[in-house]
């Protein structure tokens, strides 16, 4: 398998976490190279459900390297109590896990400071994990980093000034201030058990590429969440696009064999922000069914009809050769069933998304309709096995994204899934 970079390409839960789990096979490390525990990439693995926040996903198989990338936020003391979880579960973490020394840190000022942004007009709806706020102060140049952490004076020092300076922005904005004494605590506690793990992972990383080792690089959110290319504001700080796997872990773009797009057959999101195909009553049928409720957050996902203009985007942002298409099986008994193929917007159409997010809010969908196949597809393991509606659905939905269809999902677990 060649390098290959696995990304979302609508807006996050796309199914990344199951299909990272038959990637993992043919993989020797995976990396996580952005984003922080706002992730939630789940993963069935001999019957137990997984969900991974800040560990990459190919921890659950025997023998692979899992690594997290210098562009991550990590968040120490979660991290640790995931660690402790999946420990308890039977999974080895031992040497299998390399965390960046670059990486930076989230602080608990950063969870309370996203926490009182989103109780105010316009809020984003994150994952209050302080995932916006670290980032911004990474870019401020002000950030804390995992080396800093691997030395305690270094770290208390750094941390007192922090403190100091957050704790008068919370009281401004009417919060509780929060202790050094505490804070300084816990995370060097988290610290000495993380620091078996802390390594210049740029170096691991191109030193097993020399050894012809191969890199499967585990995006986490998507496409339409990216600081750059989303749906601005209401997106996450971090590069969720192809680029960002090579900024994340210092592996060059010459070194990356494919990228792998990996969509629902639909479409879903969680949070505020423009989603243009968003349809109520399928989300009520996804919600009755116990489907599309957050991995991280428990929120019920919007949930809307499959948007070509945006997975087309997508592909074109990312360099989406293959695509992975999942919950096919979601739309088992739907019928009909719409596809957007491009947008109105006063009076023209579009076929690429504005960048605009009052913009695209305001665009009406162009729709096709197709017929469904009322039938389940969970058990179809390969093509030929599955009805003749929903053959012609993904292959319709994968001409219009434009990228070479290699994987569709028909269920949550490894075994439902037809690779083409
Ligand atoms: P991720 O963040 O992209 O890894 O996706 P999440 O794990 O947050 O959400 C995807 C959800 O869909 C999880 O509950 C998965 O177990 C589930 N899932 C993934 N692929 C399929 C599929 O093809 N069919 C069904 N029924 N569930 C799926
Ligand atoms: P995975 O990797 C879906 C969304 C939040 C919010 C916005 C900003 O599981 O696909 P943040 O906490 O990052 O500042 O929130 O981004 N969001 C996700 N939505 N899946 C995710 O991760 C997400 N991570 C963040 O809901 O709208
Ligand atoms: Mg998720």
């Amino acid at each position: 398998m060649a390098n290959t970079i696995l990304i979302g390409a609508q807006w996050g839960d796309e199914g990344k976490g199951k299909i990272i789990d038959v990637l993992t096979a043919r993989a020797d490390i995976v990396v996580r190279s952005q984003g922080g525990n706002n992730a939630g990439h789940t993963v069935i693995h001999r019957g137990v459900k997984y969900i991974l926040h800040l560990i990459p996903s190919g921890i659950l198989r025997r023998g692979k390297i899992c690594v997290i990338g210098n562009g991550v936020v990590i968040d120490p003391v979660t991290l640790v109590a995931e660690i402790d979880r999946l420990r308890e579960l039977g999974i080895t973490i031992e040497r299998n896990l390399l965390i960046s020394d670059c990486a930076h840190l989230v602080l608990p000022y950063h969870r309370l400071l996203d926490e009182q942004r989103e109780l105010r007009r316009g809020k984003i709806g994150t994952t209050k994990r302080g995932i916006g706020p670290a980032y911004a102060d990474k870019a401020a140049r002000t950030g804390l980093r995992m080396s800093d952490l691997m030395q305690p004076m270094v770290f208390s020092k750094k941390l007192q000034a922090k403190v100091l300076e957050n704790n008068r922005i919370l009281q401004a904005l009417g919060a509780r201030p929060i202790s050094f004494r505490d804070v300084n605590e816990s995370y060097l506690a988290a610290g000495e058990k993380l620091r078996p793990f802390v390594a210049n992972t740029v170096v691991y990383l191109h030193r097993a590429l020399a050894r012809g080792k191969e890199i499967l690089f585990e995006g986490a959110q998507g496409t339409f969440l990216d600081i750059d290319h989303g749906t601005y504001p209401y997106v996450t700080s971090s590069n969720t696009t192809a680029g960002g796997a090579c900024t994340g872990t210092g592996v060059p773009p010459h070194r990356v064999g494919r990228v792998v797009g990996v969509m629902k057959a639909y479409t879903t999101r969680v949070g505020e922000g423009p989603l243009p195909t968003e349809d109520r009553q399928l989300a009520e049928t996804f919600h009755n069914r116990g489907r599309e409720f957050g991995a991280t957050t428990g929120r019920k996902r919007r949930c809307g009809w499959f948007d070509a203009v945006a997975t087309r985007y997508a592909t074109m942002i990312n360099g989406i050769d293959e695509l992975a298409i999942t919950n096919l099986d979601g739309l088992d008994h739907v019928d009909p069933i719409r596809v957007c193929v491009a947008y109105w917007l006063n009076e023209k159409r579009l076929d690429v998304p504005p960048c605009d997010a009052a913009q695209l809010a305001n665009c009406e969908p162009i729709y096709e309709e197709v017929r469904g196949w009322n039938r389940p597809t969970g058990s179809a393991k390969k093509f030929s096995q599955l009805p003749p509606a929903a053959k012609a659905y993904v292959k319709y939905i994968s001409k219009l994204t434009g990228a070479k269809l290699s994987m569709i999902s028909v269920g949550p677990t490894r075994g439902e899934t037809i690779i083409l």
